[in-house]
């Protein structure tokens, strides 16, 4: 419990922070330090352009290894991270005929489950990064999904203006916002409400603080609880703190949006 509350406080963009971590992981000193050089070249390339920049991330980071871009170390750790948000939401009313859509889907390590669950064409997944999509669709392959036509688009920006409106029951985006800056989450927080489907919901996650907000290497943001609340209340959307995610073994916090009345 201590613990738990310490980690939630601490801003690990700090000077002291990283000072303490290096001493206590010497190991992971020169791996860190190549990637704050790469990304420190990636952002000049870059400049002002989240999305351009996270997009040269995923592309670094999928040539070497599809799932570690993902965030998984091992075949094992992505497999128990796509049953987790896969089980969350069968336990929460997901249905084979609801329509879904999968921001930030990845190489499909929950996404997959999705598909072979819903009916044919009820899964939509996007992403920013061509090379991660690429993967998604070796893992349909793998799966032997392909009767289910899964949607896979690329896509720039989350004003979802290409979906039709009132579509989606569910829609999800795991690990995406916890590699967002603010503006970002704005943007998506301003267009949701306008694919949901009357009763639908927005589940996403997002790396909790209690302290200071910050961002480490412009690739992992850390959110007050609150500032993503109001972020939705100032468009008309209902926030809900998902307190049975947090004792999954996960690390990040999820909210739920909703929009109009009604539940699935
Ligand atoms: C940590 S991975 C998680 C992937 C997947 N949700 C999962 O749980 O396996 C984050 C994914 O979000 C994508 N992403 C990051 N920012 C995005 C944005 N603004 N819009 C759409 N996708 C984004 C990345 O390209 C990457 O594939």
């Amino acid at each position: 419990m201590e613990s738990n509350r310490r980690k939630l406080a601490v801003n690990r963009a700090s000077v002291a922070h990283k000072i303490r971590y290096a001493a206590r992981n010497p190991r992971r000193v020169a791996p860190h330090a190549r990637r704050t050089a790469r990304d420190a070249w990636l952002w000049l390339r870059h400049p002002r352009d989240h999305v351009a920049y996270y997009r040269a991330v995923m592309a670094s980071d999928a040539a070497r290894d599809a799932d570690l871009a993902v965030g998984s170390g091992s075949k094992k750790r992505w497999l128990a991270l796509g049953r987790m948000q896969f089980d969350y939401l069968r336990g929460h009313g997901l249905t084979p005929a609801h329509r879904m859509l999968d921001i930030g889907c990845g190489n499909l390590r929950a996404g997959w489950r999705f598909i072979d669950y819903l009916d044919p064409g009820r899964y939509y997944g996007i992403d920013i990064s061509p090379d991660i999509l690429i993967s998604a669709k070796e893992t349909v392959v793998a799966y032997a999904l392909q009767p289910k036509l899964p949607h896979l688009t690329l896509t720039r920006n989350l004003t979802f203006d290409f979906l039709p409106a009132g579509h989606f029951d569910i829609v999800h985006a795991h690990s995406v916002f916890s590699h967002s800056p603010p503006q970002v989450i704005e943007e998506c927080l301003a267009n949701v409400g306008r694919v949901l489907a009357p009763g639908g919901f927005f589940d996403f996650t997002f790396d909790r603080t209690e302290g200071r907000e910050h961002h480490v290497l412009r690739e992992d943001f850390y959110y007050r609880t609150e500032t993503l609340v109001g972020m939705a209340e100032r468009q008309g959307l209902r926030a809900e703190f998902m307190d049975d995610w947090e004792s999954l073994p996960h690390g990040q916090s999820k909210l739920r949006i909703s929009a109009g009345v009604g539940s699935m």
